[in-house]
């Protein structure tokens, strides 16, 4: 509408100025038609009445020269007639001849330009004529035409050519009007599935767009040129941008320029509990808070969670708000409020007994109960209705983190369906064979397709992801461009490798190395020179900590000189202790190291030391720094960021990573020694090897993980998947909404 007001205005007021512009002279050339034509009507008419007016002449009686010459004047055309016998002669005349006509000044009316006489009446045409007769040759006729109709046409005439111009200017609209939008149509919908990748996937329930095949060589142009600044700027990035939290608020600020930034997780970064008089605050040993917090300091939105500490609801405001960091608030936690039995099914049974064995495949088999799934469900919906009332704005930029919201991204999308949903699955997502197991499986696919963007760490990840959509949804899946249609909604699945933030805080690495390596070996008991290993995980069977143990207890079979002389360190914070399987785990790793520590007990200090408790940051980069190896061994792990926090810990350039191939890290950091967990013999090689490392060999490898961290850290992850974002925006303003173009 507005480009048919926009186009056909303008149309109209200059087809109006050419009618404006084009009417005088219309107007002239009409009045030289006229004045022609009774200038011959003049000779007509002075040829018509020489015969009877020499009659009367010759009769010499005036008063009937003058009736007749009045009777002449009765043609509404002739005004007034006269005669003039010489220039000295007196001028017979009819009645109401102007008395500016006499005969001595017959001469002036004789020039081809002066034929008019202005007259109270309007315009005369004067047109003198001679008679053709001896009888009187010096005679000569005078006729005044009334040239009034003459302007009551000319106006007639311009009012006509302005209406004709008025018709005309409207078809001319209407038709371009029409062939306008037609196109229009045609080049949006072009534009629009070249620039979702639709040139090779169409939405199933869209009607196919119109064939335009003029556009297509333009459409395959546009589409080279889009992909080749994305790469160009992709490139630009990954080369030259050095990833920092600066970087991040600029891109924030700059790309994302006041947008409204949620991000929604079950674990919250901060815990008030309560501990008797004192409230204090905790920070959860989780990779996914460690990742946000950057994000959420650089962009202070809003981080919603489940209020799980004992003293959340005594600091919250009346909108169960509170600013965090607590010493420095930048940005505040929305807390969501769930009762014992919602937790019990959505966390505990759902998420924690279904979904986490199901994706991580570390042969403990889900458990799924329809009642777990109904609160699933319900506490997805309550964290759907916590965004919608947390957003400012009708398109606000979400971002959902992990297994316990599958289901939020559709629900948001339902209900700001101009929201941009990015939503990140931390751990590792199963081949289709795997995940058809679960009951609620297209569910769970038809929630998570409710993102615009969807995220994995791994390649590997994505195509399991893509796979099990096509096995068991009616979806469209682009394998080009790893775009998937459903339910006309367009996702893009990406590959996003988290990290954690580079440069690490000062605070961490303050301690020097021999100074972190002497005070854990006195407060362990150890004596100077003995070899240390560390372990940091969760006390969770998909950490591998049993495999961990095995290989320990193989490498001082094969290699009885670690004997008593080797110890390894194994930091296991508590998690989940609700869950059997959880505290089945918690009492198999105490027996296996129990039983190991006692096997070598003679010989000096313990090879294992379990320590089941939650560390600081402080502590745990202690011991990193402490320590000879650190050793991952994760049956499945989605990137395990302690691998990472290892090297970031290590500045002296010494240690060396024992990573198992099951994890995403494995993929980023080949300089580590590479194992299978579950091969015993390969992983004490492994650690032999370790052990056994001379320096430059472990300076080599450890330079190279600390650049790739260096490089690939927590911001580039972040500021990515924002770019990505606001990429998508940017062509969903340009496809979504034609009307904002015109
Ligand atoms: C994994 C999950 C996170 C979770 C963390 C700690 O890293 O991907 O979503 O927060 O474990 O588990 P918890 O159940 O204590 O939040």
């Amino acid at each position: 509408m507005r480009l048919s007001l926009r186009f056909v205005l303008p149309l109209l007021l200059v087809l109006a100025g050419i009618a404006y512009a084009v009417a005088p002279l219309i107007d002239k050339m009409t009045l030289n038609w006229f004045v022609r034509d009774l200038d011959l009507r003049a000779t007509l008419v002075v040829n018509t009445i020489q015969e009877p007016l020499l009659e009367q002449l010759e009769a010499g009686n005036k008063t009937k020269i003058g009736e007749f010459f009045n009777r002449i004047t009765q043609d509404e055309r002739f005004f007034a007639v006269g005669y003039c016998a010489g220039p000295n002669a007196k001028i017979l005349a009819s009645r109401w001849l102007p008395t500016e006509i006499i005969c001595a000044d017959l001469e002036r009316w004789k020039t081809p330009t002066n034929h008019l006489l202005a007259s109270p009446q309007g315009p005369l045409h004067v047109a003198v004529k001679p008679m053709v007769s001896e009888a009187a040759p010096e005679g000569e006729l005078v006729l005044l035409h009334d040239m009034s109709f003459i302007t009551r046409r000319s106006e007639e005439t311009k009012r006509y050519l302005f209406y004709v111009f008025m018709a005309l200017a409207g078809v001319v609209s209407l038709v371009t009007v029409i062939v306008a939008q037609l196109s229009w149509r045609g080049w949006m919908t072009g534009m629009r599935a070249l620039l979702r990748g639709e040139g090779l996937l169409r939405q199933p329930e869209s009607p196919p767009p119109p064939s335009l095949p003029g556009f297509k060589p333009i459409a395959r142009d546009l589409q080279r040129l889009i992909s080749e600044l994305e790469s160009e700027t992709r490139a630009r990035d990954e080369s030259q941008l050095t990833w920092t939290a600066e970087t991040l608020r600029t891109i924030l600020h700059g790309e994302l320029r006041g947008e409204d930034v949620i991000v929604v997780s079950n674990r919250e970064p901060y815990i008030h509990q309560r501990r008797g008089e004192r409230i204090e605050v905790q920070r959860p040993a989780s990779g996914l808070v460690t990742a946000l917090e950057p994000i959420m300091r650089a962009c202070s939105g809003t981080w919603i969670a489940h209020g799980s500490g004992s003293a959340d609801r005594d600091v919250v405001d009346k909108n169960d708000r509170v600013a965090v960091p607590p010493d420095k608030p930048v940005y505040s936690i929305r807390r969501v409020w769930l009762t014992p039995e919602e937790e019990d099914g959505y966390y505990y049974g759902f998420a924690n007994e279904g979904l986490w064995p199901l994706c991580h495949i570390a042969h403990v088999r889900p458990i799924f109960r329809s009642s777990d799934w109904a609160q699933y469900v319900a506490v997805n919906r309550k964290f759907a209705k916590a965004v919608v009332s947390e957003a400012k704005t009708k398109n606000p930029i979400v971002l959902v983190q992990d297994y316990h919201f599958a289901l939020l991204p559709k629900m948001i999308h339902d209900e700001l369906p101009d929201a941009t949903i990015i939503s990140f699955w931390h751990i590792p997502w199963p081949n289709p064979e795997s995940f058809a197991i679960c009951p609620w499986r297209e569910e769970i696919l038809a929630g998570m397709l409710g993102s615009s963007i969807l995220g994995f760490h791994t390649q590997s990840h994505c195509n399991n992801f893509v796979d099990t959509v096509d096995r068991f949804l009616e979806a469209r899946v682009d394998r080009e461009s790893f775009n998937v249609s459903f339910g006309g909604k367009l996702s893009a699945v990406r590959r996003y490798p988290i990290s954690i933030a580079w440069p690490p805080d000062a605070e961490l690495l303050q301690k020097s190395v021999p100074d972190c390596r002497n005070h854990i070996r006195q407060l362990n008991d150890l004596p100077p020179e003995h070899k240390l290993g560390i372990g940091v995980d969760r006390l969770d069977y998909t950490k591998g900590i049993l495999e961990r143990f095995r290989a320990i207890e193989r490498l001082l079979e094969l290699n009885p000189n670690w004997i008593g002389r080797f110890t390894f360190v194994q930091i296991a914070a508590p998690t989940r202790s609700g869950i059997d399987e959880y505290q089945h785990h918690e009492g198999q790793v105490r027996t296996l190291a129990t039983r190991i520590n006692a096997r070598f007990e003679r010989h000096g200090p313990p090879p294992i030391l379990l320590k089941i408790e939650q560390h600081a940051p402080p502590q745990v980069y202690e011991y990193f720094r402490a320590a000879d190896l650190c050793f991952v061994s994760s049956l499945h792990d989605g990137m395990n960021l302690v691998a990472k926090e290892f090297a970031a810990a290590r500045d002296d350039e010494r240690g060396v990573l024992v990573l198992s191939e099951f994890t995403g890290a494995a993929r980023e950091l080949p300089e580590a020694l590479i194992v299978n967990p579950y091969d015993a013999d390969q992983c004490a090689a492994a650690l032999h090897l370790a052990l056994s490392m001379p320096d430059i060999e472990q300076r080599d490898r450890m330079r190279l993980m600390r650049g790739l961290v260096a490089e690939f850290n927590v911001f580039r992850w972040a500021g990515r998947m924002l770019l990505d974002a606001a990429t998508q925006r940017r062509r969903s303003r340009l496809t979504d909404k034609p009307d904002t173009l015109t």
